[in-house]
């Protein structure tokens, strides 16, 4: 039985001694508040990888034994990865990167779309879940359609979704959580509303894994893809593709691969290394669950449930803090200004100072958080931000954040105000 998350907090101590960087001195000095933009790893997700560097750094499933263990590492890291979602090893491509598996999906895609095809991306997404379909389109003659985003809020709205769905929209291409709005999106609607029509759901959970572990087996998306670099591991990008959906699309490996189905969209296999290293997130996620609710018999996926809604509450219980000690300051907050519906990532303006100006006032107090577009350039476009290179400061927390470093923020951020 794995624990109740009642009155459960995370033992933040604990977790920072999980990450072998807090043990530097740079980054023991440094508040890191730009997580959205890749987070630090968890130690023992670094133990598999310099294991596997050190030990097995060859053409692995080879004949001798050093080559052996080298596949099996890889098959543990992949299998890790299927268990932490609650899925089969077989719907998961492991890519360099979010960005390529969207483009290799968007060329598989080709199959199933004509010139009367439809699809639909939203104002909200980072480029790699516009531009791989927007090419799509340009190349099959299909039409695209934006979803735009409520100017004022920066959200996405049901009701827009709903008229611009048509007979016609084969795909749908929507972020979980966007890495600049926050605002969690309902996604499980857009599914309901588009699976009778025949529509397929592709959804970006990069913005929305390293606040919540997604559960892409209840969720039951067309497919779903995160990147581990921002999840406390290696970088890679994980695509989840339903069976279903994978066998209606053109292939994208060797063609002697066609039959391995977690090599069918495989465009350009990733490092090996980074692969064997996810075992150590399991192992992570694990350590993190014993610790809090007790050893137990549960399922992984189970287990990284709790770990992760532990998690989600304490980043919660910052972000909070975050928005109270701001409330009062010249910053407008581009999305909620409230923790409910959005993720602990948030992104703002001042009507005193640039963002650059903001972000090396934080940067001198060894503060990290960036400021620009973060690659959402259409979503700054369609707020009304002028320059979209300065843009927004973005101060996107990860769990193993604490009190202190918001503390430090929010004096920075009253200083200069
Ligand atoms: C919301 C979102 N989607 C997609 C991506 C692209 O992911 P990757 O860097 O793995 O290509 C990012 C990267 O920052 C992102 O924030």
């Amino acid at each position: 039985m794995t624990g109740t998350l009642t009155n459960k907090q995370l033992d933040i101590d604990f977790v920072r001694q999980c990450f072998p960087t807090f043990a530097e001195p740079l980054a023991a000095k440094t508040a890191f508040f730009e997580n959205a933009g890749g987070s630090y790893v968890a130690g023992p997700v670094l133990e598999k990888l310099m294991h596997f560097y050190r030990m097995n750094k060859v053409q692995p499933y080879g004949a001798c034994e050093i080559q052996k263990l080298a596949g099996n590492q890889m098959d543990a890291g992949r299998q890790t990865m299927a268990d932490l979602l609650g899925v089969d090893s077989k719907n998961i491509t492991l890519g360099a990167s979010t960005t390529q598996n969207f483009n290799t999906l968007a060329y598989a895609c080709e199959k199933i779309l004509n010139s009367k095809s439809e699809l639909i991306v939203t104002a909200q997404d980072h480029e790699a879940n516009i531009g791989a379909w927007e090419r799509l389109c340009l190349r099959t003659g299909a039409t695209l359609r934006i979803w735009p985003i409520n100017p004022a809020t920066g959200e996405l709205e049901l009701d827009t979704f709903k008229s611009l769905l048509t007979s016609a929209t084969a795909i749908v291409c929507m972020t979980h959580s966007s890495n600049i709005v926050g605002s969690v999106n309902p996604v499980s609607d857009v599914i309901s509303m588009a699976r009778p029509n025949g529509t397929r759901v592709i959804i970006d959970g990069v913005s929305f894994a390293p606040h919540q572990w997604p559960d892409i087996s209840t969720l039951a998306p067309d497919a779903y893809c995160f990147s581990t670099y921002k999840t406390y591991a290696t970088h890679l990008g994980v695509m989840y593709t339903s069976t279903e959906f994978a066998e209606s699309l053109d292939p994208q490996c060797h063609y002697f691969n066609v039959e391995y189905s977690q090599k069918r969209l495989d465009g350009a296999g990733p490092d090996h290394a980074a692969i064997a290293a996810l075992d150590g997130l399991g192992d992570y996620f694990t350590q993190s669950h014993d610790h809090h609710f007790g050893e137990s018999d549960a399922t992984l996926y189970e287990k990284t449930k709790n770990t992760s809604a532990l998690m989600h509450r304490h980043e919660n219980k910052l972000c909070v803090q975050l928005l109270a000690g701001i409330d009062d300051l010249p910053l407008n907050i581009l999305g909620r200004n409230t923790i409910e519906g959005r993720e602990a990532n948030v992104a703002m303006t001042s009507s005193k100072h640039s963002s650059a100006t903001l972000s090396k006032a934080l940067a001198k107090e060894n503060i990290a958080a960036g400021h620009g577009h973060f690659y959402a350039l259409r979503l700054l476009q369609a707020a009304g931000i002028k320059d979209t290179d300065d843009g927004v400061l973005r101060i996107s927390f990860g769990h193993y954040n604490n009190t202190e470093d918001v503390d430090r923020v929010l004096s920075v951020l009253r200083a200069i105000h």
